[in-house]
């Protein structure tokens, strides 16, 4: 559990310096960091390689989402905004579609997962609220939310999406990410 713990910890800390750059094909720089990462892994038990170890990563359970302190209003309403505009592209839970790594004949990457699996965990509460208003539209695909959802809206939204994350993924983002404000 704490080698795991500490594999992430290297691998958040690695992608965050990688994502910086970059803002706003997003999705570039997991693909390469998560390529090697298994290296490190190697001396961990198989479970342990990094490329689906975070989709194979528990599921939160109710009592870590409650320790979350998310508010659960914020939660019942973002489901409801997720639902309407959301699931059509990142999937019904966030998950996306598996061919999300490989880029389409025009350029743009399929819509990433937002469940933890992906890269969306790799940003502050503020920048995945401006990665919402303003989208990625032309040259990501992401569409611009700003004018169409509420402030109320985006960040309940938010607040449901990080009720997607498994444990360990939430607390290495709080502590590494949201608590330092980085990207
Ligand atoms: C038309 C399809 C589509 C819809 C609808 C859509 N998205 Fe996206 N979203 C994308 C694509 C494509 C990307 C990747 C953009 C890029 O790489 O520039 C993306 C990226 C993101 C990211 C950044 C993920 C990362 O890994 O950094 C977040 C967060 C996000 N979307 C949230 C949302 C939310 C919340 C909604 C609903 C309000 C939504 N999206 C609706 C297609 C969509």
């Amino acid at each position: 559990m704490s080698a795991r713990y500490l594999l992430l910890l290297g691998m958040v800390t690695g992608l965050v310096v990688g994502c910086g750059k970059s803002e706003p094909p997003a999705v570039t720089p997991p693909q390469s960091a998560a390529t090697p990462a298994p290296s490190p892994a190697a001396a961990t038990p198989s479970t342990a390689a990094p490329a689906t170890a975070d989709a194979a990563l528990p599921a939160p359970t109710p009592q870590s989402i409650a320790a979350r302190k998310l508010d659960p209003e914020k939660i019942k309403r973002g489901a409801a905004v997720y639902r309407t505009h959301c699931a059509s592209c990142h999937g019904p839970n966030g998950e996306a579609t598996p061919n999300w790594r490989e880029q389409g004949a025009d350029g743009r990457f399929p819509p990433p997962p937002l469940d933890g699996s992906a890269h969306a965990w790799h940003h502050s509460t503020g920048t995945l609220e401006k990665m919402i208003r303003e989208g990625s539209p032309g040259v990501g695909g992401m569409p611009a939310w700003n004018g169409k959802l509420t402030n109320q809206e985006i960040d309940d939204v938010i607040v449901w999406i990080k009720t997607l994350w498994p444990d360990e993924i939430y607390d290495i983002w709080y502590k590494e990410i949201e608590s330092k404000q980085k990207d």
